[in-house]
């Protein structure tokens, strides 16, 4: 399945987010976890910077999606600051909270948050939190285990069996942008969330 994509706009506070027209995706995750990637792995196109700098993406990017043929963008994906990088200054790190958290407790159109985690690192304090933050604000969301072409078939499954046991109920995807692995699950996910009712191929 082929979409079109454009970029929104960029936005740090609640006055200047798009209208909250169409359901919209948020992708969270520490700095350099892989958001921008799996955002673009996910649309075909290298819409959302990537860098190896971790920290790049400071204010919420909204992207809209629409599929050909149709007249109306029917989902946005928002690419969301990362948190808890050790390079970051602890300044920066703590400025996290400020505005994604009303952002995820208040955002009214929010279908699906995407929680990412890199499969390659032991569970982090600051995943446990924000993933406990989306338990607790009642969010439907969605573990994606990223970078999983580093990891040998053994080391994966270990890294899965990991993440069951810490996030228990949830609903884990295993995802490679390098690969493509989990692109065609984490879509079936998104638009699940999107239109439950509808099975768009
Ligand atoms: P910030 O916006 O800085 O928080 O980072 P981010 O979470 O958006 O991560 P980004 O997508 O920019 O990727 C960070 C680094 O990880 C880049 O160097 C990517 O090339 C690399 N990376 C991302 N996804 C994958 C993947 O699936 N496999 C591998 N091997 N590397 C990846
Ligand atoms: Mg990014």
């Amino acid at each position: 399945m082929r979409v079109l994509t454009r970029f929104m706009l960029s936005a740090s506070d609640a006055s200047h987010f798009p209208p909250p027209q169409f359901p919209e995706v948020a992708f969270l995750g520490r700095s350099n976890v892989g958001k921008s990637s799996v955002i673009n792995s996910l649309l075909g196109q290298k819409v959302a910077k990537t860098s190896s700098t971790p920290g790049r993406t400071r204010s919420i990017n909204f992207f809209e999606v629409r599929w050909p043929g149709k007249p109306a963008p029917e989902l946005v994906f928002s690419d969301l600051p990362g948190y808890g990088y050790a390079k970051i200054s602890k300044e920066i790190s703590q400025e996290w909270p400020k505005f994604i958290e009303p952002y995820l407790r208040e955002r009214p159109n929010l279908a699906l948050c995407v929680a990412l985690v890199d499969a390659n690192v032991p569970t982090q304090e600051s995943d446990r939190q924000m993933i406990a933050y989306l338990r607790e604000t009642d969010r439907n969301y969605v573990v994606v285990a990223t970078k999983t072409d580093k990891l040998s078939g053994n080391q994966l499954q270990r890294a899965v069996q990991n993440l069951r046991e810490e996030y228990g109920e949830a609903k884990i995807v295993t995802f490679s942008a390098k690969s493509g692995k989990g692109r065609e699950e984490l879509w079936r996910e998104i638009r699940a969330s999107a239109e439950p009712a509808d099975a768009r191929e």
